[in-house]
C-alpha cells in the first residue's frame, strides 16, 4: 500500500508493521468472546460440557442413507433451534452443516457456493445407524468411521477404532442466535440446565461480565481506529473447537508469516499471543514471524502423525481466529472463532498427506494449468515508467543475454489511476510496445486494480455505476465511497452476477461492444489484480467497512475473505474469453480464498528486503501449497528497501526454486534489474536464470500432476516421507514435483555450506557435480556445498530430470529445442521419471493434444541397463491417469496436433550417475552409439564420493516415440 515519500525515507531503517492499524483478538468483541468462553472451559476442565445436543427424536436420515438431517439445541437457549445435517460423500469425505433454524434474520450460507468447484457427490456405500445416544456409519471403502454423539453434541471421525477428528470435543461449539438489541448478552446467559443434569456451562458469573477484566466485548457496536463498527444485525458469531487426537503436527491455514509447522498461539509456552487471524487485509510492511492476518485465507489444516494424515476444511467466508495448542506433543487443538455464517464444515479423512490435497481438490478444485510463459522469470517493478523505458528494459536484458518471459507495468501507465487508460505522454503507443515485447515471444502483465476512480469522464466507473453494479454503504443505497490510490473510489461488487459479463465485455479487443472496451491491448497482455482484500486507505484496518452491502442484501462481514477471489474470476473469466477458441488465462492476485487456485498465481505481498523476509518466504510458500494455492511465490529481492548483491543473489535463487518467480521493487527503491549488478553476481543471476529455464520441463510436468490431482508442486519433506517424524517439521527443504528434485535454497549471509537432511537409504546426486551423499535408513543430514554460485540441489536416487539447456532469450524460444535426460539410478540401478508437453496456451490439451512420456532406466543383475521411452497414455489403456485420478480419456492414437507440431524434437544427451560398472557398448535399435564415461571419485568418506558418468551424446530418439537405448556391460 502507500505511504508518503517522506515518510518512506524515514522508516527506511527501522521498517515495522504499524500493530496499532490492525486489531487484536483482545479488540475484536466476537473474538474476545470466543477466547473468554474458551478459558472459562478450561478453567471448569473437567465438569465443563457442551451445551448443545442433538434430539434424538428428530434425527431423519435421507433415503439414500448416505446423509440425515436433525435438530439441535443449546440448553442456554431452549427456545432457539438448530438444524445439523451430516453428508457423507462418495471419495470418503465427510460434511457437517449446522444453521439457526427460522431465527431473526439468515445466517450466511453461500460461502461453499464460491469454494466448491461442485457439490460434492453423496456416498452410496454408507448407511447410517442411530441409537437412543448416537448416530454412526462406517464407510466400507476406506473403513472410517463418523459418529456424532447425541448429548452433548459430539463429532467424531475414527479410523481403527482411534479417534483422528473431534468437533465439540471440548465443548467450545456456540453458535450466536439473531436476537433483539435487549436480549441478554451471550456473556449474561440464562442457565437452564437439563433436568438432572449436572452442567457447567457458561454460568453466569459471580458478577456480570466477572471472566472479562476490563470493558465487556462489544457486540452491537465495535469501534477501532476511530471508526465505528454498527453491527446492525448484532452478534452471530460461530465458534467451534476442533482436535486431532494423535497428531502432533498442523499444517496450512494461511496466509500467516510463520513455519510451515504450525506454531502454537494459546496452551503452555504459546509462541504467539493472538490466534491466526483469517482476514484479507493489506499489511504494511508485515512482520517475517507473526500470527498476523495477511492478504489471503484458506480455513484449511491438516494435522499430520507417523500414523495418518487427516483434514478440516471449515468453509467461512466471514474474519475468524484459529487458536491451535498441542496439549501434548502428539496431540491439536484448535478453536475456530468465527463474526458470522453458518457451520458448514468438511472432514477429510486422509490417511496419506496426498490423500488430503486430492480430497481437497475435489471439493474445491485443482490449481489450473498455467500458460506455459507463467512459469518462466517475470521482471517488475513499481514503475516501470514509459514504453521508451519498457523497451530499454528489454534490451538490457537481451544485451547481456538473461532470459525472461514477462514485462510487468505497475499503476504508473494509468493517469489517475484510471485502469485501462493509457498515459498518453508515457505511454503513446502501447499496442506497439506490446508487439515489440512479443516479438522475442514474452509478454506483458499490466496491473488492474478493483477501486475505480469516481470520475465520470472515466468511462469504466461510469459504466459501472450507470449499471448499478457496485458496492453499497451501510445504507444499502447508493454507492460506497473509499479511498485507494485515485482518491475517492468505488468497488464493483463482483457477487453480483450482472457484473461478470461486464467485466468481460471491458476485456475485448475487437470490435464494437457499445461500451467502453479495452482496445488498446493485446492478446500478448495479461493481468494482475491487486488491492483485492479490498485495500481501502481510509477504511478501518485499511480495508472496507463490514457494514458495506453487497448483492443478495449481504453484509461485506459475511463475505469478506471472499470477495478478492471473485474480483480474481471475474478477470481470469476475462481474459480467458477474449479470444475464441478461449485461451488459458493468467490473473495474479494478492489476495485469494479456497477456490482461488482454480484462477491464477498469487504472491505474499509487500514483503521486506531481508534475510528474515527471505527465509520466511520459503515455509509460506509451502503452506499455501498445502492449501492448495500452490502458484505462489515471493517478491524476488523483497519489495521494501535495497538488497545488497550479496542478498539479491540468494533471492534469485530462492526464486528461481518458488512456483511463481517474479521479482518486483517498491517505487522508492533503487533500480535492481540483473543487468544493473557488478560481477559475479551479475553472471551468478543469469546462471539462475538459465537453469531455471532449463527446468522448465520439471516444473511444468509438477504443474500438470497438481492441476489434476491437487497434489502440490513444491512438497515438503513430510509429503515424501510422511512416516518420518525427522522431517515433519523440515521447511527450509522441498521436493519439485514427483521429479525427485530436492532443493534447500540458503537464506542467510555468509554461507558456504549447508545440511540437508536425506530420509531413505538411497544415493542422492549434487545435480552440478553428480557428487553422491547416501542416506540411510534412520535418516541422515549430508554437507552440500553452498557458496554464492552454488544452488543445494540434489537429484534423488531412482529419478529423471528432464532439461532443454540451451540459453535463450524466452522459454517460447526453446518451444522446439531438443531434450536433456539426466538418469540418477537409485541403490540398485533403476530410475524413472516423467515428462509433460503440450502447447502451453491452449485448452487443446484437454482433447489428447498433447505429450505425456514416462521414462525408465532398468538393470537386471549382470545384464544391460535399458533406457526407454513410452506412452504415458498408451501404459495406461488409452485412460489419462495421473495420481490414480482419472481424467479426459485419450489414445495414443488419436488425433494429436501437438505431438505432430514436435515430432522433430530430439533428445540430444543422455547423462546416467551412478552406474556401478563400466559399460562396453551403447545401442539404439541394434546400432552403436557414441558414449563416454567417467569413472567415480573414491569417497572421502562412507557417506561421499562422486558418482560414475555415462554421457550419451545424440542417441538420435525422439521425445515423441518410444524408444529404447541398451546399456551392455
Ligand atoms: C501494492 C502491491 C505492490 C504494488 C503497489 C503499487 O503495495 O502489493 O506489489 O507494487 O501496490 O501498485
Amino acid at each position: 500500500m502507500w505511504l508518503p515519500l517522506a515518510l518512506v525515507l524515514l522508516a527506511a531503517d527501522a521498517l515495522a508493521v504499524k500493530r496499532h492499524d490492525f486489531k487484536t483478538c483482545e479488540q475484536s468483541g466476537f473474538c474476545k468472546r470466543g477466547r473468554a468462553l474458551a478459558a472459562r472451559a478450561k478453567a471448569a476442565s473437567s465438569t465443563w460440557k457442551s451445551p448443545y445436543s442433538v434430539d434424538a427424536s428428530s434425527v431423519a436420515i435421507s433415503a439414500q442413507k448416505s446423509s440425515f438431517t436433525a435438530s439441535v439445541v443449546s440448553s442456554l437457549y431452549p427456545e432457539i433451534k438448530f438444524e445439523l445435517e451430516v453428508r457423507a460423500h462418495d471419495d470418503g469425505t465427510f460434511r457437517v452443516r449446522m444453521d439457526e433454524v427460522d431465527g431473526l434474520r439468515k445466517r450466511y450460507d453461500e460461502t461453499a457456493k464460491w469454494a466448491l468447484i461442485r457439490e460434492p457427490t453423496l456416498s452410496d456405500a454408507i448407511s447410517w445407524k442411530q441409537t437412543k445416544k448416537e448416530i454412526k456409519a462406517t464407510n466400507p471403502k476406506s473403513g472410517v468411521e463418523f459418529r456424532v454423539q447425541f448429548a452433548p453434541l459430539r463429532i467424531a471421525l475414527s479410523r481403527n477404532g482411534k479417534e483422528e477428528v473431534v468437533l465439540n470435543g471440548n465443548g467450545l461449539l456456540h453458535m450466536e442466535h439473531f436476537r433483539l438489541k435487549d436480549e441478554p448478552s451471550p456473556e449474561q446467559p440464562p442457565v437452564e440446565n437439563q433436568e438432572g443434569e449436572e452442567q457447567v456451562v457458561m454460568e453466569p458469573p459471580v458478577k456480570p461480565n466477572a471472566w472479562f477484566e476490563g470493558d465487556q466485548p462489544p457486540q452491537w457496536e465495535e469501534s477501532f481506529g476511530g471508526q465505528t463498527d454498527t453491527k446492525p444485525k448484532g452478534p452471530e458469531s460461530l465458534s467451534l473447537d476442533i482436535s486431532f487426537p494423535g497428531h502432533g503436527h498442523l499444517y496450512g491455514l494461511p496466509e500467516h508469516a510463520t513455519r510451515m509447522d504450525l506454531p502454537t498461539t494459546t496452551g503452555e509456552n504459546a509462541k504467539y499471543k493472538d490466534p491466526y487471524r483469517l482476514y484479507n487485509l493489506d499489511v504494511f510492511e508485515y512482520e517475517a514471524d507473526s500470527e498476523m492476518a495477511l492478504y489471503g485465507a484458506v480455513p484449511l489444516v491438516h494435522a499430520h502423525s507417523t500414523h495418518s494424515t487427516v483434514g478440516v476444511f471449515n468453509a467461512i467466508g466471514s474474519e475468524t481466529w484459529v487458536d491451535v495448542d498441542h496439549p501434548t506433543s502428539d496431540s491439536t487443538e484448535t478453536h475456530w472463532i468465527s463474526e458470522s455464517g453458518i457451520m458448514d464444515v468438511f472432514f477429510l479423512p486422509g490417511p496419506t498427506p496426498d490423500d488430503v490435497f486430492m480430497q481437497y481438490a475435489r471439493l474445491t478444485g485443482t490449481p489450473a494449468l498455467p500458460r506455459h510463459f507463467a512459469l518462466a522469470y517475470h521482471q517488475c517493478r513499481w514503475n516501470y515508467i514509459s514504453s521508451t523505458d519498457v523497451r530499454e528494459v528489454q534490451a538490457r536484458f537481451d544485451q547481456d543475454d538473461i532470459p525472461f518471459d514477462v514485462l510487468w507495468l505497475d499503476i504508473a501507465y494509468a493517469p489517475n489511476h484510471k485502469y485501462f487508460i493509457w498515459d498518453e505522454k508515457t505511454f503513446p503507443d502501447p499496442v506497439d510496445m506490446f508487439n515489440d515485447v512479443a516479438a522475442f515471444g514474452r509478454k506483458m502483465v499490466v496491473i488492474i486494480d478493483p477501486h475505480l476512480k469516481k470520475d465520470t469522464t472515466y468511462p469504466v466507473y461510469k459504466s459501472a455505476s450507470e449499471k448499478g453494479l457496485l458496492v453499497k454503504p451501510a445504507s444499502g443505497s447508493g454507492e460506497y465511497d473509499g479511498w485507494c490510490w485515485p482518491g475517492s473510489s468505488a468497488w464493483v461488487d463482483y457477487f453480483n452476477p450482472a457484473s461478470w459479463d461486464w467485466w468481460q465485455g471491458l476485456f475485448k479487443i475487437e470490435g464494437n461492444n457499445g461500451d467502453f472496451h479495452w482496445r488498446q491491448s493485446t492478446t500478448d497482455v495479461f493481468i494482475w489484480n491487486d488491492m483485492n482484500e479490498p485495500s481501502v486507505f481510509n477504511g478501518p484496518e485499511i480495508t472496507m467497512p463490514k457494514t458495506n452491502i453487497h448483492h443478495g442484501g449481504w453484509e461485506h462481514r459475511d463475505v469478506h475473505n471472499i470477495n478478492g477471489m471473485l474480483f480474481q474470476n471475474a478477470t481470469a473469466q476475462a481474459v480467458m474469453h477474449r479470444t475464441d477458441p478461449p485461451q488459458r488465462p493468467f490473473v495474479l492476485s494478492r489476495a485469494f480464498f479456497p477456490g482461488s487456485q482454480r484462477l491464477g498465481a498469487i504472491w505474499t505481498g509487500d514483503n521486506l528486503g531481508t534475510w528474515e523476509h527471505m527465509a520466511i518466504g520459503i515455509p509460506m510458500v509451502l503452506s499455501n501449497g498445502i492449501a492448495g494455492m500452490t502458484f505462489s511465490g515471493a517478491d524476488v529481492g523483497g519489495f521494501f528497501g535495497n538488497p545488497d548483491p550479496e542478498m539479491l543473489t540468494r533471492w534469485y535463487q530462492v526464486g528461481a526454486f518458488a512456483p511463481f518467480f517474479r521479482a518486483h521493487a517498491h517505487i522508492d527503491t533503487k533500480r535492481r534489474e540483473p543487468y544493473l549488478l557488478d560481477e559475479p553476481f551479475k553472471s551468478i543471476i543469469r546462471d539462475v536464470i538459465r537453469l531455471r529455464y532449463s527446468l522448465l520441463p520439471v516444473w511444468y510436468t509438477a504443474f500438470r500432476q497438481a492441476s489434476v490431482s491437487g497434489i502440490p508442486v513444491l512438497r515438503p519433506q513430510y509429503t515424501v516421507f510422511p512416516h518420518d517424524p525427522k522431517g515433519f517439521s523440515l521447511d527450509e527443504q522441498y521436493y519439485i514435483g514427483s521429479s525427485g528434485l530436492l532443493v534447500k535454497p540458503v537464506t542467510a549471509p555468509g554461507i558456504a555450506e549447508t545440511e540437508i537432511y536425506l530420509a531413505e537409504a538411497q544415493p542422492y546426486y549434487n545435480y552440478f557435480t553428480a557428487k553422491i551423499y547416501r542416506g540411510k535408513r534412520s535418516g541422515t543430514n549430508v554437507t552440500v556445498p553452498a557458496t554464492l554460485y552454488q544452488v543445494p540441489l540434489l537429484i534423488r536416487g531412482g529419478s529423471i530430470i528432464p532439461t532443454r539447456e540451451r540459453p535463450r532469450r524466452s522459454s517460447a524460444l526453446m518451444a522446439r529445442d531438443p531434450f536433456t535426460l539426466r538418469i540418477a539410478l537409485d541403490a540398485s540401478e533403476q530410475a524413472e521419471g516423467e515428462l509433460y508437453l503440450d502447447d502451453g496456451n491452449s485448452y487443446e490439451y484437454e482433447k489428447g493434444h498433447l505429450v505425456w512420456r514416462k521414462f525408465t532406466a532398468s538393470k537386471v543383475a549382470k545384464g544391460p541397463l535399458k533406457i526407454t521411452s513410452e506412452d504415458m497414455a498408451a501404459l495406461q489403456g488409452g485412460k489419462n491417469v495421473v495420481d490414480g485420478v482419472d481424467v479426459v480419456p485419450f489414445g495414443s492414437q488419436a488425433p494429436n496436433a501437438f505431438r505432430d507440431a514436435v515430432q522433430g524434437v530430439r533428445v540430444e544427451n543422455v547423462l546416467v550417475y551412478g552406474l556401478k560398472s563400466r559399460p562396453t557398448k551403447v545401442s539404439v535399435g541394434g546400432a552403436e552409439i557414441e558414449w563416454e564415461f567417467t569413472e567415480g571419485a573414491a569417497a572421502k568418506s562412507s557417506s561421499e564420493g562422486t558418482a560414475t558418468i555415462l554421457r550419451i551424446r545424440d542417441p538420435a530418439v525422439k521425445i515423441v516415440n518410444d524408444w529404447s537405448i541398451e546399456v551392455a556391460f
